[in-house]
């Protein structure tokens, strides 16, 4: 069965059942989806491929999803809710296990399936809900700076840490060179809570529910003056206006074109700025994120799990699925071929992943100093009400003082339920 191509709706998802067949047919083989966001690489594609050829009475079919990770996770709750049993495997972003596994959408990964030993410690985490482990981790995320080395090279300036420094490189490098300063992710979507996330931390500032409970007006102030402060970025020029309009792939493909000094994106982004095809091959590097003057730069923890549905008529086949896509082989072929950062901690010492990718050792850096999204099963709640507010104070539609306020009282609220 070859690739599908983007689909959304639960709809659609019948029809391909219909057309395929999702379930054991006359011949004896058990047809089964799974649904995750795009891989470029191919190498997801591949090794189901490579799946189905050594088990010829399993059919996996990879259903590409939309790359916007609030569209997946309202395209899965849709199907979730009506029990649908067509998709028997889902990726999940980090932040969904809790709502998910409360809701009893996915099922209780079997003791044994996989050694917890072997993962990182922070993925791990991820996949727990009250002490179950739901999921099994497929690729870790955390927020980077991207930069072009050759132009700062030649106006002799060093990669920028604090934010003033980092203003002062985009004035002097990026606009004579007629290029942009800053791009980064600032549509209305999940992607605009981790950039702002990221800056508010940098600036020392938290909204975490002890700081919201215990210090609700100092929560209110960082969360003001961070709005005004990206505010200030794209008054400045440092940024476009049109930054918030962009998601990852369009903030990506600008810096791989070789228009922008500065870009703040996953690391994903690396294998595509260094193939042939890139403007900027060779002329990249990565660093922490900028923070203020005396603070500390922090990167928003990402990635994504992969779970068996609780309606999937095929658990045992899904599972056993589950355990080949997230093994050591998978993991570090995707690393090798799409920069996917593996969760299992061998992969580290693969000398063929890391041959692929020598800037791994860059990331140690950026590891040091990670942070998480709040975690509650009424995440989305939470994540509307920051995009809602930052977007509009961003936009100029909202006062940044009343955004900042309604973010911290309603979010204290879904905190503390
Ligand atoms: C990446 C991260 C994910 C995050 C998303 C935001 O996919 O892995 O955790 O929610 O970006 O756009």
């Amino acid at each position: 069965m070859g690739k599908l191509t983007t689909l959304a709706g639960a709809g659609v998802v019948l029809s391909i059942c219909f057309l395929v067949g999702c379930s054991t047919g006359d011949d004896g083989v058990t047809r089964m989806i799974f649904a995750a966001g795009q891989d470029p690489s191919g190498a997801t594609a591949a090794l189901i491929e490579e799946y189905n050829a050594s088990h010829p009475d399993v059919e996996v079919t990879f259903q590409v999803m939309p790359a916007n990770t609030d569209t997946q996770h309202d395209a899965y709750v849709t199907y979730l809710s009506a029990q649908e049993s067509s998709i028997d495997l889902y990726s999940l972003d980090v932040i969904w296990t809790a709502e998910f596994a409360r809701a009893g959408w996915i099922r209780p990964v079997p003791a044994g399936l996989f050694d917890e030993q072997e993962f990182l410690s922070g993925p791990l985490e991820s996949v727990m809900y009250e002490g179950t482990i739901y999921a099994v981790p497929w690729f870790t995320d955390a927020g980077l700076l991207y930069y072009r080395s050759d132009l700062l090279e030649k106006a002799g300036l060093p990669v920028p840490e604090t934010w003033s420094e980092f203003t002062r490189a985009c004035t002097s490098v990026a606009d004579p060179a007629g290029i942009e300063g800053f791009i980064w992710q600032g549509a209305k979507y999940e992607g605009l809570v981790c950039n702002f996330l990221e800056v508010l931390w940098g600036r020392g500032g938290d909204i975490s529910a002890e700081t919201l409970r215990d210090s609700p007006e100092r929560a209110v102030r960082d969360v003001e003056s961070t709005i005004d402060f990206i505010r200030e970025l794209i008054e400045t020029g440092i940024s476009p206006a049109s930054v918030l309009t962009y998601k990852e792939e369009e903030s990506r493909r600008l810096f791989t074109e070789g228009q922008v000094l500065f870009l703040r994106n996953w690391p994903y982004v690396w294998s595509i700025a260094e193939d042939e095809e890139s403007s900027v091959k060779g002329t990249i590097g990565i660093a922490p994120l900028p923070h203020a003057e005396g603070e500390t730069g922090y990167s928003t923890i990402g990635g994504w799990n992969i779970a068996v549905s609780a309606y999937s008529r095929h658990p045992e086949e899904a599972f056993e699925f589950l355990a080949f896509i997230t093994g050591e082989r998978s993991l570090s072929l995707r690393a090798i071929e799409g920069g996917y950062l593996p969760t299992r901690k061998s992969s580290y010492g693969d000398p063929d992943v890391l041959a692929a990718n020598p800037h791994y050792s860059g990331f140690f850096d950026v590891f040091q100093n990670t942070r998480n999204r709040p975690r509650t099963p009424h995440y989305p709640i939470a994540s509307d009400i920051i995009q809602e507010n930052v977007h509009r104070a961003l936009t100029g539609e909202f006062d940044s003082h009343a955004a900042a306020e309604s973010i911290v009282t309603e979010m204290a609220a879904i905190l503390s339920r």
